[in-house]
């Protein structure tokens, strides 16, 4: 996809074009259309999400950075040195890197479905830490994580920062911890980050920033399906729109049409009313006591988990 070579050895090199072709034309012509959130990781909506995590409205990230901060020894106590580090949804790989002088991994395998945004990040990271084996997989890993040979069997640490837990339902992310927990190899584990459950005033404008940039990362979206799938959508004709639902518990990010449209997507066309909706993107968030369960039901036994002073956001060292 996007132009990016695919080496032959690898089967989970990029995306599968025809079944992601396939997957986004069936969700867009569901009654209730969607998409799902991975496919806003070109490589302008991944520099459009770094943006997001400076701002001031925008608390994850720089609340796990704290965390980190705050309690790394702790953390490094806890996860111990010489790991096989495996980053899921890696990015800019900023997380990891802040964390390499207390963890010191052996091996640092980044996996991100932002193939070409991920190789920059990466080649910059080899030169600062030439002690760490470093690996950098494009890959989709939403049904499933797929690791080549190279990566180490012993200690594995999967990373998964940033809530990006969250975007999958509880009932997905207990099968992806699952898959994560059945691959651990010998005294494995995984280090996760958690957004936790908190009012409405404070989630929604983390969604809707008042500068535009999540609308900007919302509605880029559909420049990415017109590339992926040769649709014709208009960002101009949608609207950005986050809302908390509370009895689901989960941030919601949608596009409007702004106006009756009709948009042409390979082998038919899809019709929309003026308000009629693209659910985009569903951000869980957790009680912290029922996100420990569901570590608990993946299979993991010893868990640790770390938190800021307004318990806003959970990391979570869990082994086996
Ligand atoms: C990358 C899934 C953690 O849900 O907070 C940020 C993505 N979407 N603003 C999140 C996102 C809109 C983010 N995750």
């Amino acid at each position: 996809m996007n132009g990016v070579a695919t080496p032959p050895s690898s089967a989970n090199f990029g995306v599968d074009d025809a079944a992601a072709v396939a997957e986004i034309r069936a969700g867009l012509l569901q009654e209730r259309a969607e998409v799902s959130p991975k496919y806003f990781y070109d490589p302008l909506g991944s520099k459009l999400f770094e943006a997001i995590t400076q701002l001031p409205e925008y608390y994850p990230t720089r609340t796990e950075r704290g965390i980190f901060e705050r309690h790394g020894a702790e953390i490094a106590r806890s996860v111990g040195t010489g790991a096989a580090m495996i980053e899921l949804g890696a990015g800019n790989c900023d997380k990891a890197r802040r964390l390499f002088p207390a963890l010191r991994p052996a091996q640092y395998v980044a996996v991100d479905i932002s193939t070409e945004f991920l190789l920059d990040a990466l080649r910059e990271m080899r030169g600062k830490f030439p002690d760490i084996e470093m690996q950098a997989l494009g890959m989709d890993f939403s049904s499933g994580l797929n690791l080549p040979r190279g990566v180490r069997n012993e200690k594995r640490l999967f990373f998964y920062p940033g809530s990006s837990i969250g975007n999958f339902t509880p009932a997905a992310a207990l099968e992806l911890l699952r898959d994560l927990r059945r691959q651990c190899g010998v005294a494995g584990g995984v280090l996760i980050g958690v957004d936790l459950v908190k009012p409405a005033s404070i989630l929604e404008p983390a969604y809707d920033d008042a500068l535009g940039v999540t609308a900007a990362f919302n509605l880029n979206l559909l420049n990415h399906l017109n590339r992926l799938i040769d649709a014709n959508f208009n960002p101009g004709d949608w609207r950005h729109l986050a809302l908390f639902n509370a009895p689901l518990s989960r941030i919601e990010m949608h596009l409007e049409a702004r106006c009756d449209l009709t948009v042409s997507l390979p082998g038919g066309e899809r019709r929309f009313a003026r308000g009629e909706r693209i659910h985009t993107e569903s951000s869980y968030k957790y009680e912290l006591l029922q996100f420990r369960a569901l570590l608990v039901k993946a299979g993991f036994r010893n868990i640790n988990t770390w938190t800021d002073e307004r318990h806003w956001f959970a990391v979570c060292h869990a082994s086996i």
